[in-house]
Order: structure tokens, then C-alpha cells, then sequence
């Protein structure tokens, strides 16, 4: 039997890695999660096989419940508040490695050094993952604005994990009492809450890939307390993948990752020069009408989707607009930034549900020696990711990211309703260049508008 549960677990293990190589392709997405949620489907029911469950009925109470909500939310969420789901997600999982550890050790005590250990692992990094992701969630709800800072507080962190690591040696040498893991997960839960609240800003989303990678651990270290395989393999591809996106995501935001954590950066920093500034006597706005006599004379047009697209759910109007401009022989391609909008391949999966096809759309490093020969850059609602400050300026929420050099291109069209910042807040010289025109609406009624003037054109 028991080989047979382990040969079970090691066939959903193989479909979680089928999963997630999927998840690398949008072509492949689908079925990638499919494969995953095979995978799980698999483990849980061999679980349910497996263990000497005394009753159903608080299992079936849970799916039951859990069910209804993970399908409530999974319904309701705008795409555009996926970010917060995930971090609420996140916390969830980091929770319940908490409570599954303190179980287990209340209901077996400390039989062996794995037991403890791997108990005190989960219990620490659970705790600093639930806390840290509560205030994440409430920091991307915008629920908690600013920036909680004092002095001392890296070294206050510090002792604060030293006394995590002491309680959890104490916990290993002296297992007779279970009071050194209440006092550790206690001061684990100020330490996620700490390690979070002093970051803002446009670094949150890397917060929210490392807490996945931290949940994906303490889930690991609990499989070790329950002796679980498949537990300890889903939770090491969770942490290795989570740790492969935060890398990803600091590198697309020019930030490593103890910057993000310590450097208080993504907090709105020194200031710098004000909408006045910028902008004062250099906007020049346009109108459908005269884009439209843009494109007429245009040979090769690259779109540029950000945030706004997403909120005015403008992508089909966009694969329209596309498609009438290549008509004509105009040649179009999508820019993709690594962080536009407001998740990891938010971009990707809106023109997706579009059907615009994969192949237009090109990445960041390969798309931007090609802006030069580019006679009309569109922006639909993207603002932080075309900033050339973040090319030119030495201190800022963005500088040094690297961004989509829209600015290199012949003419520059900027779809958006206003002159109000994107999410790092800080105003856009972009808009005031020379070669800019600011087209101003919301996204999706300015481009079925630009599509209705390219026909009558
Ligand atoms: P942003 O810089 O956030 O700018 C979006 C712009 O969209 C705003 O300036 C807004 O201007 C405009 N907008 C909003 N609603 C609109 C509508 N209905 N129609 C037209 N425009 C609309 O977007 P971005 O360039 O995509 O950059 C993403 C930012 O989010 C980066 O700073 C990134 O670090 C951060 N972030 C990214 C992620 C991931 S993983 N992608 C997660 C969290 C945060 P108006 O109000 O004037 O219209």
C-alpha cells in the first residue's frame, strides 16, 4: 500500500512539473494548469486513502467550504486585483503550515529532531509569510498607505530573527516543553509584519513573488512534520518557483532583492520635479482623426499595452485596430514589458483572451532596438513602463528599471484619460517630449473611436 501511495505521489509530482513547464508558454497555459490541478486532485485523494482518518466529516466540511470561497473569489476578482489574491493566497498557505505544525507537535510532542525541526521551520516562516502577507494585501488594497519606517528598524529585524532562531534551538534541545514555539511563531508573526510594512510602492509585486516563494517553504518544512513526499515536493517547486519569479521581477525593476527588503526603496523617495515641471506648456493632445492620417502614412506601428488597457478592458478593441492597420499593410507588434500592468504576464494573458496571436507579441530586449524603425509607438494606458526617467534619473521609486524605449520611435501616441502618474506616482517626461502626442480618453472608447476614423479614412 504504502508503495502504492508513493508511486501515486510520484506521479502527481510529475504532473506538477508538466504543470508548471506549461505555465512557461501561453500556447501551452492552459493545459499546463490543467496538468497542475491534475496533479493535486491526485495527491489529495491518495492522501485521503492514506492516513487512519477517524472521520470525514471536518474533511468534507473544509472542501466544502474552501470550495465555495477559492470558486467565489476565483469568479469575482478583476484581473486587475489578482495581485491581491495571490497575496491573500500566500498568507493562507503560510497560516496553514502554522496551524498544521503547532498540531502536530501539540498532538505528538517532539518524537524526533526532524520533527522539531523541521516544525520550527514551518512554524517561522509560516508566521512571517501570513503577517507579511496581510499587510501586503492591505497595502495593494491601498487600505495601509505610506511608509512605516524608523530608525533601527533593520537592526531591530535582526535581533527579531536571531530571537526566531534561538527560540527554535531551544524548541530542538529541549522538546519536553512546546513554549519556545508559541514565543518563536509570536515573534515571527512581528517579524513578517515588520520585514513588510517599510515597503511600498512599485517593489510590492516582488514582495508578493518572494512571500509565494516563503509559503511554497513552510509548506516543504511541513511535509517533513507529517511525513508527506508530495507535500515536500509541491512546496519545494512552489519556493524554487517563486524564487525564480521574484529574481525575474528584480531584475525587470533594476532592484536585488535585500534593495527591495531593506533599502526602503519602492517608498516614494526623494522628490522629484513636480507635474509643473514637467509638463507646464508641453502637452501637445491629439484626436482619432489626425492619429488616423498617422497610420495612413505608416509603416510599422508597435502598441504598447500597460494598466489602463487592462482596467478599460480595451484589448479586443485593440486586436481590432490591429488587424485593420495590417490590412493595409501597416506591420504591427505588440510590446510586452515584464511588469506592465499589474501582475506577472498580465499583458500576455489579456491579449490572449483576445486571441491576438503569440507570435506578435515580442519582448521587452528583443523589442527595443527595433523602436528606432518604428514610426508610431501607441501607448494604451501604460505609464511607468515607457518612463525615460527611469533611464535618466539617479534616485526615484523607478529608477534604473529598465523600460520599452517608446521614446526612440518617430511619433509617440499616448492613450490615456488624464495626466495622473501611473503606479510609481511620479510624473512622465514621455508625455511633454517632441515627438509625443497625448490622446486623451479612457482606453477602449479612444481606440474603437481611432477604429471608426481609420475606416473612414
Ligand atoms: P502604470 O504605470 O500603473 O500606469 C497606468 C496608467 O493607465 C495610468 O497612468 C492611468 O492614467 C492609465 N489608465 C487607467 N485607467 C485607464 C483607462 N480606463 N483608460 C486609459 N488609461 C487608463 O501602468 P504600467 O505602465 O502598466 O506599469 C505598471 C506599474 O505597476 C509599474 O510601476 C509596475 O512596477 C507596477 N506593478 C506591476 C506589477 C506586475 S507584476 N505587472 C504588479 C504590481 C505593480 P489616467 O488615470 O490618466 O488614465
Amino acid at each position: 500500500m504504502v508503495n502504492l501511495i508513493n508511486f501515486a505521489y510520484l506521479v502527481a509530482s510529475v504532473l506538477f512539473i508538466l504543470g508548471l513547464k506549461g505555465l512557461t508558454h501561453p500556447r501551452t497555459a492552459v493545459r499546463g494548469n490543467m496538468l497542475g490541478a491534475l496533479g493535486m486532485l491526485l495527491a489529495i485523494g491518495v492522501t485521503l486513502l492514506d492516513q487512519q482518518i477517524l472521520s470525514f466529516e471536518y474533511i468534507l466540511i473544509g472542501v466544502v467550504i474552501g470550495g465555495l470561497v477559492g470558486a467565489a473569489f476565483a469568479l469575482r476578482i478583476p484581473m486587475t486585483s489578482m495581485p491581491e489574491l495571490v497575496a491573500v493566497f500566500n498568507g493562507f498557505g503560510g497560516g496553514a503550515s502554522v496551524l498544521v505544525a503547532s498540531a502536530a507537535l501539540v498532538e505528538h510532542g517532539a518524537p524526533s529532531h526532524q520533527f522539531t525541526i523541521s516544525s520550527a521551520v514551518s512554524g517561522l516562516i509560516g508566521a512571517v509569510t501570513f503577517w507579511g502577507s496581510i499587510v501586503a494585501f492591505f497595502k495593494l488594497m491601498e487600505v495601509l498607505k505610506g511608509i512605516f519606517q524608523f530608525p533601527g528598524q533593520q537592526f531591530i529585524n535582526g535581533l527579531l530573527t536571531l530571537a526566531c532562531l534561538g527560540m527554535g534551538a531551544w524548541l530542538v534541545l529541549d522538546p519536553g516543553s512546546l513554549d519556545p514555539f508559541w514565543i518563536m511563531v509570536a515573534i515571527a508573526s512581528l517579524l513578517g509584519l515588520m520585514l513588510v510594512l517599510p515597503i511600498g510602492g512599485a517593489d510590492m509585486p516582488v514582495v508578493i513573488a518572494f512571500l509565494n516563494s516563503c509559503s511554497g517553504l513552510a509548506a516543504a518544512a511541513t511535509g517533513f512534520v507529517l511525513d508527506n513526499n508530495v507535500l515536500i515536493i509541491a512546496g519545494s517547486l512552489v519556493g524554487a518557483s517563486g524564487l525564480i519569479l521574484t529574481q525575474i521581477m528584480c531584475k525587470a525593476m533594476n532592484r536585488s532583492l535585500g534593495n527591495v527588503f531593506f533599502g526602503g526603496v519602492g517608498a516614494e523617495t526623494a522628490p522629484g520635479a513636480s507635474d509643473d515641471e514637467v509638463y507646464a506648456g508641453k502637452i501637445k493632445s491629439t484626436s482619432a482623426d489626425e492619429v488616423a492620417m498617422l497610420f495612413d502614412t505608416a509603416r510599422r506601428v508597435v502598441i504598447v499595452p500597460g494598466y489602463g488597457m487592462a482596467v478599460a478592458q480595451a484589448q479586443h478593441a485593440v486586436r481590432d485596430l490591429a488587424g485593420l492597420l495590417e490590412e493595409r499593410g501597416v506591420e504591427v507588434e505588440y510590446a510586452i514589458h515584464p511588469v506592465a500592468g499589474r501582475m506577472p504576464g498580465h499583458m500576455n494573458v489579456l491579449l490572449a483572451e483576445a486571441e491576438v496571436s503569440y507570435d506578435k507579441l515580442v519582448e521587452m530586449d528583443l523589442i527595443n532596438p527595433s523602436f528606432q524603425q518604428t514610426d508610431v509607438a501607441l501607448i494604451i494606458g501604460a505609464n511607468d513602463v515607457v518612463n525615460p526617467l527611469a533611464r535618466d534619473a539617479d534616485s526615484g521609486p523607478i529608477a534604473g528599471m529598465p523600460i520599452l524605449d517608446v521614446d526612440k520611435s518617430r511619433t509617440v501616441v499616448v492613450i490615456k484619460r488624464s495626466l495622473s502618474p501611473g503606479f510609481a506616482g511620479i510624473p512622465n517626461p514621455l508625455f511633454a517630449a517632441d515627438n509625443s502626442l497625448m490622446y486623451f480618453g479612457s482606453a477602449k472608447e479612444a481606440v474603437l473611436d481611432l477604429v471608426a476614423a481609420v475606416k473612414e479614412g
